[in-house]
């Protein structure tokens, strides 16, 4: 597949049929995925297939009251979990109105997370990331940056086999429950858990993106727009 093409329509992918993915496919993806950049080439990703049934029930589980938050913080007008948000907003949203969220996420890719053929839980080690922005009086964004192309690069690498998927974070919030199911020490923590499968739905798909000049600025962030 050409690569313009495929970087400008490979959406998140979060129907899958039955079909199963084979371990020579997935290993190819890997194969591939493995040559994403890293800070320093440290190559701080450790991937966990996660097989076992009991384990992906587990997984669906831990991840389903994020969900339920995520639909509560989106229906109140929140970015849900936004670094700069207004902790007592988010209380209160919390607070009032998760009984149709609930309901919403009974239905769909959460409630049948297990159900996924692929399922991979990537790790970063935080012994191995160039973390330049730790000691700022701000949230911490850049450690994260030599795994995430990791992670892009599975769902491209993917894609080129025919699969699709989507990588999600949500269960970084039970981190530590995660950790324990699939025996992560320490230094280890989780960056995503990547569900990949072949399509439902045909791709490519339009994605819906915003356009350059909306972000794009010269010299200054309050600069003329780019291009102009
Ligand atoms: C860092 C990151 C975290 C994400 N976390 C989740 C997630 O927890 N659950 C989920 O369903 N999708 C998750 N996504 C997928 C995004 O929702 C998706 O990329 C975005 O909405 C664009 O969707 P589209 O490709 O269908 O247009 C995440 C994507 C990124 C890059």
């Amino acid at each position: 597949m050409d690569l313009i093409e495929g970087l400008r329509s490979t959406g998140a992918v979060r129907e899958f049929t039955d079909q199963p993915v084979a371990d020579e496919v997935l290993a190819r993806v890997l194969d591939t995925a493995r040559f994403a950049p890293s800070g320093a080439n440290a190559q701080a990703w450790r991937v966990v297939v996660v097989k076992d049934p009991a384990a992906r029930a587990r997984l669906r589980d831990l991840y389903l009251p994020g969900w339920v938050e995520y639909l509560t913080l989106s229906s109140a007008g929140l970015r849900p979990w936004s670094p700069v948000n207004d902790r007592a907003a988010e209380a209160a949203a919390l607070a009032t109105g998760t009984d149709q969220a609930r309901n919403a996420a009974k239905q769909g890719f959460a409630a049948h997370l297990d159900e996924v053929p692929v399922l991979l839980a990537v790790f970063a080690d935080l012994t191995q990331l160039a973390a330049v922005d730790r000691d700022l009086d701000r949230y911490s964004l850049a450690g994260g940056a030599s795994v995430y192309p990791f992670a892009w690069s599975v769902l491209l690498a993917a894609r080129a086999e025919g699969l699709g998927g989507v990588l999600t974070t949500m269960l970084i919030r039970e981190e530590d429950e995660v950790k324990r199911l699939l025996g992560a020490k320490g230094p280890l923590v989780l960056a995503a858990v990547i569900a990949l499968g072949h399509p439902v739905h045909h791709q490519p798909r339009r994605l819906t993106r915003q356009p350059v000049e909306s972000f794009t600025t010269v010299d200054r962030v309050d600069g003329p727009a780019f291009p102009g």
